[in-house]
């Protein structure tokens, strides 16, 4: 232990401090480089591990280079096994985890950084407490990030416990009242530990408050989360993760650490606009998400829902593979059926007869966030082929034939012409206007809005029923004998 203490005591340099601050300089660089690339899926690999590098480099200059006192940091072999014990178990999850299980994975990481946040912050504390004489900046930082880290914390956890189905739903809107009531405590708290004349007085301030908040933070993530609908979970725990960046960022500020500062600034200003985008793309409140008031319900439709025509398979494959140009429409029923490889199958099948597809991505199709650009890249679908909502939609009037696969709300005219509708002024897939509508699902179940979708009715429109698996291999098989 000491032989490594020695050999990185070495490695002083005068100008130690700008060196770390030009590591984290770069680090802060490659993280925002490596979330630009995220944006995009052909590029999104790379863009995480460059993210990862830039945090590896952050890690390994804090540890060579970070002076307490003018003395390089200890305990650097128990520091490398908590590295590898949270690697190793990091990697194994990663490496098991199914692609339908990634939102509870993206709760459990996103929780333990909460937990992080909140113990940096605990752990500070008496520190504060023995100086004498109590900073503002300091606890400005640190009650907040107990606060934030811990909500982050627990409502991951139990975010983690819905969308893997070891917990229910608790609908109740009871629970309301005692949350407000919770974060006003939480709030008066923080503001009374700033405000306390005697903590200015003599720098003495007991650790009861901070273990209060602490106890408090974490009954307000349970309840908070609890009510919340199980398919509502992206957005909850977007926000959740938008939470842990500012925790993150506390602490950063804590440690006058500017990589850990700029790595939670990215990480919470990433997760509110991707919290803000996923409601704009649902047409939802972040109150409406959180107060879990949705589908069914609103006022009575005022359109006869009309009769619905179905197609066979055999005509199917006929309209598609005499069709020049056919996009497809996945959504979450293709997701739950698994089709994916069907699909691009199907795709390739059409090309060979000389037709051209595309699909076309709404950002909400699904349950998570890219969660069709996930499904596809898995069955190996070019990115090219993928195309943006509103990239794609200008196209549909000049398309043969739409193939809605499993999709649902995200094609329903509704949103565009029932002011009635829960969904009234959601952005949608123009399927519509398109010149032919094929609709594959199993029956006339409706979506997650729970309403009716008079896309089904229209005269263009054809339902091949039967489960997507099902109804894609048999597609498969006729194309194969036209
Ligand atoms: P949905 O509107 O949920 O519709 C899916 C359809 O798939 C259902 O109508 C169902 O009809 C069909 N289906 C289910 N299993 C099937 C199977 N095995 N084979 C064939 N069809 C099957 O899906 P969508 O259009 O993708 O819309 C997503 C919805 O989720 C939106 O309302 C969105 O706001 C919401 N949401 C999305 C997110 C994110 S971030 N993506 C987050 C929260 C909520 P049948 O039962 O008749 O088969």
């Amino acid at each position: 232990m000491n032989t490594i203490h020695e050999v990185i005591k070495t490695l002083r340099f005068t100008e130690g401090q700008s060196l770390l601050e030009l590591i984290y300089l770069i680090a802060s660089v490659l993280f925002v480089f490596g979330l630009k690339m995220l944006s995009k899926p052909d590029t999104a690999k790379k863009g995480n591990l460059w993210a990862a590098f830039g945090m590896s480099f952050a890690i390994v200059g804090t540890i060579l280079f970070h002076r307490v006192d003018g003395e390089p940091i200890r305990h650097i072999p128990l520091i490398l096994l908590a590295f590898a014990i949270g690697a190793t178990a990091g990697w194994i999850i990663a490496r098991r985890v199914k692609m339908t299980a990634m939102p509870q994975l993206v709760s459990l990481f996103n929780g333990m950084g909460g937990a992080c946040a909140a113990l940096i912050a605990l752990m500070e504390f008496p520190h504060i407490d023995a100086a004498g004489g109590v900073p503002y900046g300091q606890l400005i930082t640190i009650m907040p990030g107990v606060m934030i880290g811990t909500v982050s914390f627990t409502g991951s956890m139990i975010a983690f416990g819905k969308l893997n189905g070891n917990i229910g739903d608790l609908r109740t809107k009871a629970l309301r009242p005692v949350n407000i009531l919770l974060l006003m405590i939480m709030l008066s708290l923080i503001v009374w530990v700033m405000v306390r004349p005697d903590v200015h007085a003599d720098g003495h301030i007991g650790a009861w408050p901070v273990y209060l908040l602490l106890g408090l933070s974490a009954i307000y993530g349970v309840l908070f989360v609890m009510p919340i609908g199980g398919a509502d979970m992206p957005v909850v725990i977007s926000l959740l993760n938008s939470f842990t960046g500012l925790a993150a960022a506390f602490g950063g500020f804590l440690y006058h650490n500017q990589a850990m500062l700029t790595g939670g600034i990215l990480v919470g200003s990433a997760g509110t606009i991707l919290t803000v985008l996923m409601c704009n793309a649902m047409n939802r409140s972040l109150i409406n998400v959180i107060a879990g008031a949705f589908g069914g319900g609103g006022a009575p439709q005022t359109k006869e829902a009309g009769t619905v025509k179905e197609i066979s398979v055999n005509d199917t494959a006929v309209l598609l593979a005499y069709s020049k140009k056919v996009i497809v429409v996945p959504g979450y029923g293709l997701a739950v059926a698994q089709a994916q490889h069907l699909c691009n199958e199907m795709v390739k099948l059409l090309e060979e007869h000389g037709v051209e597809v595309q699909f076309a991505i709404h950002p909400v199709a699904g349950r998570m966030p890219g969660h069709m650009n996930v499904l596809l890249a898995e069955a190996d679908v070019p990115y090219d082929k993928l195309k943006e909502m509103d990239e794609i939609n200008p196209e549909l009037p000049n398309t043969d034939v739409v193939v809605v696969i499993g999709a649902n709300d995200v094609v329903n005219p509704a949103a565009e012409d029932d002011p009635s509708s829960p969904i009234y002024g959601m952005p949608i897939i123009r399927a519509h206007t398109a010149r032919n509508i094929i609709v594959m699902k199993r029956g006339m179940g409706k979506g997650y809005a729970d309403i009716e979708n008079f896309l089904f009715y229209d005269p263009k429109t054809r339902m091949l029923f039967g489960n997507a698996k099902d109804s894609l291999q048999k597609l498969i098989e006729e194309i194969k004998n036209l």
